[in-house]
């Protein structure tokens, strides 16, 4: 009989620290920074965004997200056998040790179990999901924690409008469990390495010290135009790996970017708005941590139902971009 992975819970957690776009434009301005409240809501869809406190880690949130994802799966850390966290803004530098291994011990997972990180920007979660499924498809583990979680905040230039409204912190958790039943029905995962320069943070550590800028850079124009085409493509190799058809999915969970970009992706799929999970508005983009936040509201709120077809799909720095199909 086949092993296949499923979803058993999910959780996720936001820093109490709130700003509406006002708040942020308020502080901007004393900065020297000009935006407003409509520039930032209409190009991007995003009305607030919650930062972490100066001493909350990336751990720290992931912790909370965790602890609920375990709860509502009702599975205790010591019975995980795998932790993979997907993150770009780890505790530690270079993420040396993996943030992983802190959440494991934050967690009192202290079982030995196997824990990474995975480096796929925003990306990242649909790339640690298709690494979780493959390990417990393949017989190797049977209860695998895998999260998302980022303090994006950290690493914002706040002298960069371009980039410094459209970022949050936060954090998103599933447990995925060994069932005969699927589960995670297909994934599809790619990278374009000439792409890097369009979304990163160039700065390198050198002999000690940084060499380089530390914040992140974007060119807008052309990470729109690029996450539009491909996370097309990606949706449709997902749900033609699945046997599916876009009018199947009950919901598509994407990643939380821009709402233009979800509404280009929703109508070029002929999924209507009413089937995507939105929560850039009040999340603004949590990188790794978007999806399995959406994910999260979705199904607490009631909207996403035990046996529906979810495709969810995420896109950034690397270039990196993946979809997952699932039932949940
Ligand atoms: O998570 C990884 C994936 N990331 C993304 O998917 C982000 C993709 N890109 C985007 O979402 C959009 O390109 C942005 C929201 C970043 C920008 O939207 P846009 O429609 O591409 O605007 P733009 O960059 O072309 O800027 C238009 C204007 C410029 O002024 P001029 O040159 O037309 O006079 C900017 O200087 O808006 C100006 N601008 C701002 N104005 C007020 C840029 N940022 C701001 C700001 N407030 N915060």
């Amino acid at each position: 009989m086949s092993i296949y992975s499923r979803i058993a819970g999910t959780g996720s957690y936001l820093p109490s620290n709130r700003l509406s776009n006002q708040d942020l434009v308020d502080c901007l301005a004393k900065l020297g920074l000009e935006t407003s409240d409509e520039w930032i809501k209409t190009r991007s869809g995003i009305s607030a965004r919650h930062f972490a406190g100066d001493s909350e880690l990336t751990s720290d949130l992931a912790v909370k997200a965790s602890q609920a994802a375990l709860a509502s799966a009702k599975v205790q850390p010591m019975d995980l056998d795998l932790i993979i966290l997907a993150t770009s803004t780890p505790d530690n530098l270079g993420g040396f040790p993996s943030t992983a291994c802190v959440l494991q011990d934050k967690l009192g997972a202290h079982n030995q179990c196997a824990a990474f990180d995975v480096q796929a920007v925003c990306a990242g979660f649909m790339y640690a999901v298709s690494v979780a499924d493959a390990f417990i498809r393949a017989g190797t583990y049977r209860k695998v924690l895998v999260v998302g979680a980022e303090v994006f905040s950290r690493i914002l230039d706040f002298q960069d409008r371009g980039t410094c409204v459209l970022f949050g912190d936060g954090a998103g958790a599933i447990v995925l469990e060994a069932s005969d039943h699927p589960g995670i029905l297909s994934s599809a995962l790619h990278a374009d390495g000439q792409h890097r320069d369009i979304l990163c943070v160039p700065g390198r550590s050198a002999n000690g010290a940084l060499s380089g800028s530390a914040f992140l850079t974007m060119d807008g124009k052309a990470v729109f135009k690029l996450a539009v085409k491909v996370l097309e493509q990606v949706a449709h190799e997902a749900l033609e790996r699945a046997n599916l058809k876009p009018e199947q999915i009950d919901w598509l969970v994407p990643h939380q970017a821009n709402i233009r970009i979800m509404e280009s992706t929703a109508r070029k799929m002929g999924i209507s708005m009413d089937r995507v999970i939105v929560t850039v508005g009040e999340h603004g983009n949590t990188s790794a941590a978007s999806i399995p936040l959406a994910l999260d509201v979705g199904v607490r709120s009631g909207q996403i139902q035990r046996d529906q077809l979810l495709l969810l799909e995420g896109v950034g720095g690397g270039f990196s971009w993946g979809a997952v199909v699932l039932r949940y």
